[in-house]
């Protein structure tokens, strides 16, 4: 009996890893939990931060903390915990414990509640005019990240590839090719907006190969600017 308890407790305590869970500000959450047996003498909590209960189970009967009251509730179904319209502030760990002598994880979510990201704008400095170089530079709020678009013989590449950038406020902000588009993305992982600008295919297309001719250089633009076939 001892051995297979040994093997129930740690079957229980490897059979979660802290989830995290990612929410927009607003917006409800619901934490679950592998409804565990409860004796007479156990106490089911869900707590914050591993100090703050938010809600117990004693004997059947649901207390829910005076800080939680009307922004959680708790089913006594399945024992989740659903907390609504996050804050910044409702950002940490959730522990689902059972209290007897001592205490027993069994469920664990690391919270994090992020607003929607800002808009970003993807503007084109074609400066050196008779290159077949722009540079594309996609800015947000808090950063921004440059890189250079080539196109030859229709062909357009970014150089360098996707370029990408961690902001103050722990988004993304990336620039990539995507058929046939420019993509300024900024991306947490609750919210995305982009910016874009199409390469003007079509008219590249219609345009003679210009594989006979000596360093053939299409000035690829953007839709905002003229395109022009240079033969240099
Ligand atoms: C545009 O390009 C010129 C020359 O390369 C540079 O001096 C200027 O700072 C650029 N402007 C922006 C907004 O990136
Ligand atoms: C574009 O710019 C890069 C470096 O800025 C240069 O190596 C490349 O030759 C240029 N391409 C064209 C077609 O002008
Ligand atoms: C922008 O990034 C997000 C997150 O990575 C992704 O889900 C979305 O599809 C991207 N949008 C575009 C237009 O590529």
């Amino acid at each position: 009996i001892i051995n297979s308890l040994t093997i129930h407790v740690i079957l229980i305590m490897l059979s979660f890893a802290v989830t995290p869970r990612f929410v927009l500000k607003g917006e409800d959450v619901t934490l679950d939990v592998q409804k565990p047996d409860i004796q007479e003498t156990t106490i089911f909590a869900w707590r914050f931060k591993r100090e703050d209960n938010v809600v117990r189970l004693v004997n059947d009967e649901v207390f829910i903390s005076t800080n939680y009251r009307g922004r959680v509730e708790f089913s006594s179904v399945d024992y989740s915990l659903l907390l609504k319209s996050l804050t910044e502030a409702d950002s940490g760990v959730y522990s689902a414990l059972l209290s007897g002598d001592r205490d027993l994880k069994v469920a664990e979510y690391e919270v994090t509640v992020q607003e929607p990201v800002s808009p970003v704008h993807l503007t084109v400095n074609s400066s050196s005019s008779d290159s077949c170089n722009v540079t594309e530079t996609c800015s947000s709020q808090d950063s921004s990240i440059s890189s250079t678009l080539t196109c030859d013989g229709g062909n357009c590449f970014l150089e360098g590839g996707e370029r990408s950038e961690v902001t103050a406020s722990a988004a993304s902000i990336r620039v990539y090719l995507l058929s046939g588009s420019v993509i300024c993305n900024h991306s947490n992982q609750v919210s995305w907006r982009e910016d874009r600008k199409e390469t003007d295919k079509e008219r590249v297309n219609h345009q003679p190969p210009p594989t006979t001719l000596s360093n053939p250089c299409i000035k690829f633009t953007l839709l905002a600017l003229s395109c022009t076939l240079q033969i240099l």
